[in-house]
């Protein structure tokens, strides 16, 4: 959701020995802006400063980023000392151009820019009405715009005005202003969403994420909750919202601008896919000490709390969800401990039973999810230590949590999640092993041979990868179907689920994913003459019933006209005679399959989507992060 960056710069020539950057603050935004493009929306719009400006200089429009830089290449802007830029996920007001930010205010010498909610916008925004303020647009942001400008009137400050306004605002918000009477400084304000700082040389960046200046720099800062940052080309200056003095943790990212390019795919997705044995090999390295026992340094939980835990909860949203019911299978099997895994939203607003001796899980790419943020606090209140399995450095839900687990996808840039999802269960696999090691449930020898055959999964999912083209031409006959079921059993459950939301997401088609023992408790009425289903088939080398039961499954639909498409291990000669399409993946331990069972599915709802003409990247109606609940 909302992108925001803000950039101040000494600009060209020499300024006191400092090497001097030559990029425009609006080149600089817009750049930013279409990195962030990712993130989901519907309007943009750039606001810049320079010394003599009578008023800060604007433009923005409705719709794709395009739009923006026609018009600011119709209508020039002037040059400038620093610039804000956003992208905006309409909540309050439709997406037009009045709608977009910024929002001017102070005789159009202030300019806002506004990710969240104001929840008591419309209290607020009575009392400026009394006081005489007139109205614009139909936004909260106009209305904090509005307090940000009364407040700078009283206090000759931006910073002081930025924190008296920040306390006045109940919601969820991250701001950033310029105003004309300090045209070297960008103000920006946090409160439940994300923003973070790039550090450069007579040069400062802001950004919804690090995408934003990652072209720039790798060196940031992480703000805490309720902080203010103030920068100027050579100044950063944290404090907290009453102005005293604050610390940001400083981090350097560890993957460059190139990482968030196509590198030549005709889709993020289509990358993302094939970054996924990168994305699995990469979270498995480096958590082995010499005499190969699992060593997890980020869990900073005490052991002892680990061996008491008498209860696991996953919390997630969507396709991390999903990871976290394959967590399920894969840590009830090694640890014996009770797995839960709940929708954050659900979890959040009921009342869970939850105490010091229940370990929640929270899993999220983006680390800022709100429904997922709100669920981690929620079961910290009750006792309950959390660990995050987390994408995204320097995002808020790792800072709210005892302990991290980072993934090592990279960063995701297609909205619909792919290669964090392979990530996330990856993660999800070390977390089980972890406390099947520390809990005793499990050898040594154990562990050392699931793990060995953990990294192997990387060479096994490129070879999926490279039998897609057959996927790919499935797909490609299908364009025309308007509903597809997806059936698995046990962890290929999960995959189904999976597998169904993808061709939701980027298809736009009816698709559902079922639980193959469920078919015959109501959904094997959907069954009909050619209809198309999915069925994901367990090994055959792992717990016979199993495989069996799925194959009776399969027989069953295809009795009654279903056109099967099937996800089998190679060599299961049995499932052969009853696919009327069938995907061949690698042979790989029962609880491990779903690394390459899910990745038929996601290109197949890739190539669709494609052969429908759709923009697979950026789906309609849809944000990569969801920042408010
Ligand atoms: C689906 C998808 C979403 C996210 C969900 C959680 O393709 O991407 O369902 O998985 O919104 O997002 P994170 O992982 O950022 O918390």
């Amino acid at each position: 959701m909302c992108g925001i960056v803000g950039y101040t710069g000494l600009g060209q020539g020499a300024a006191g020995g400092v090497a001097t950057p030559s990029r425009t603050p609006l080149d600089v935004a817009l750049e930013g802006l279409r990195r962030l493009e990712y993130r989901g929306y519907d309007s943009a719009g750039v606001a810049l400063v320079a010394p003599g400006f009578e008023r800060v200089a604007t433009a923005k429009k409705a719709g794709k980023l395009a739009n923006l830089i026609e018009e600011v290449d119709l209508h020039p802007l002037p040059d400038a000392t620093a610039a804000i830029g956003h992208t905006r996920w309409a909540t309050h007001g439709g997406p037009t151009d009045t709608n977009a930010h910024p929002h001017l205010a102070d005789g159009d010498r202030l300019a806002v820019i506004h990710n969240g909610i104001v929840e008591n916008f419309a209290l607020l925004k009575q009392e400026l009405l009394a006081d005489g303020v007139t109205f614009h647009s139909e936004t909260d942001t106009e209305v904090a715009a509005q307090l940000i400008a009364k407040a700078y009137r009283e206090t000759g400050n931006l910073t002081a005005a930025m924190g008296v306004a920040a306390r006045r605002l109940h919601g969820t918000f991250t701001l950033l202003a310029v105003h004309a009477d300090v045209p070297d400084t960008v103000v920006g304000a946090r409160h439940d969403s994300p923003l973070v700082v790039g550090l450069g040389e007579g040069e400062n960046f802001l950004g919804s994420d690090v995408a934003a200046f990652i072209a720039h720099t790798h060196e940031a800062l992480e703000l805490g909750q309720d902080q203010i940052v103030t920068i100027t080309p050579t100044s950063v200056a944290v404090t907290d919202f009453d102005g005293n003095p604050a610390e940001a943790k400083r981090f350097t990212v560890d993957w460059d601008a190139e990482a968030a390019e196509k590198g030549g795919f005709d889709s993020f997705m289509d990358k993302e896919i094939h970054d996924q044995p990168h994305a699995v090999g990469d979270t498995l390295l480096g958590r082995t000490d010499a005499s190969g026992n699992l060593v997890l340094d980020d869990l900073r939980i005490d052991e002892s709390l680990l061996r008491a835990v008498n209860k696991i909860i996953v919390v997630a949203c969507g396709t991390a969800a999903y990871s976290g019911h394959v967590a399920k299978y894969a840590i009830e099997h090694w640890c014996r401990i009770p797995v839960e895994v709940e929708l954050a939203h659900e979890f959040r607003y009921r009342d869970p039973i939850v105490d010091e001796k229940t370990l929640v899980v929270a899993v999220t790419q983006s680390g800022e999810t709100m429904d997922t943020l709100m669920a981690v606090r929620h079961a910290r209140e009750q006792g309950a230590k959390v660990i995050s399995i987390v994408n995204t450095h320097g995002s808020t839900i790792p800072r709210e949590s005892d302990a991290v687990l980072y993934t090592h996808a990279g960063p995701e840039i297609a909205v619909a999640s792919t290669k964090a999802f392979l990530a996330q269960i990856t993660a999800a696999y070390l977390l089980g092993l972890y406390l099947a090691q520390l809990r005793g449930n499990k050898f040594p020898d154990e562990i050392s041979a699931i793990l060995d055959e953990l990294r192997d999964m990387p060479r096994k999912i490129q070879t999926v990868i490279e039998r897609g083209e057959y996927v790919r031409a499935t797909a490609r006959s299908m364009r025309d179907a308007s509903s597809v079921l997806f059936l698995g059993r046990h962890v290929g459950f999960p995959v189904a689920l999976e597998g169904a939301l993808k061709l939701k997401e980027l298809a736009y088609i009816h698709a559902e994913g079922f639980a193959a023992g469920e078919l015959k408790h109501g959904p094997i009425a959907l069954i009909d003459e050619g209809q198309p289903v999915f069925v994901v088939v367990p090994s055959p080398r792992g717990r016979d019933s199993l495989h069996s039961k799925v194959v009776s499954n399969i027989q069953e639909i295809r009795a009654r006209g279903a056109r099967t498409l099937v996800i089998a291990e190679d060599g299961d000669d049995e499932v052969r005679k009853y696919a009327d399409e069938i995907f061949w993946i690698p042979q790989a331990p029962t609880l491990l399959q779903p690394l390459l069972a899910v990745v038929p599915l996601q290109i197949f709802a890739m190539a669709l989507a494609t052969a429908k003409g759709l923009d697979v990247d950026q789906p309609r109606n849809l944000a990569k992060s969801v920042t408010v609940e």
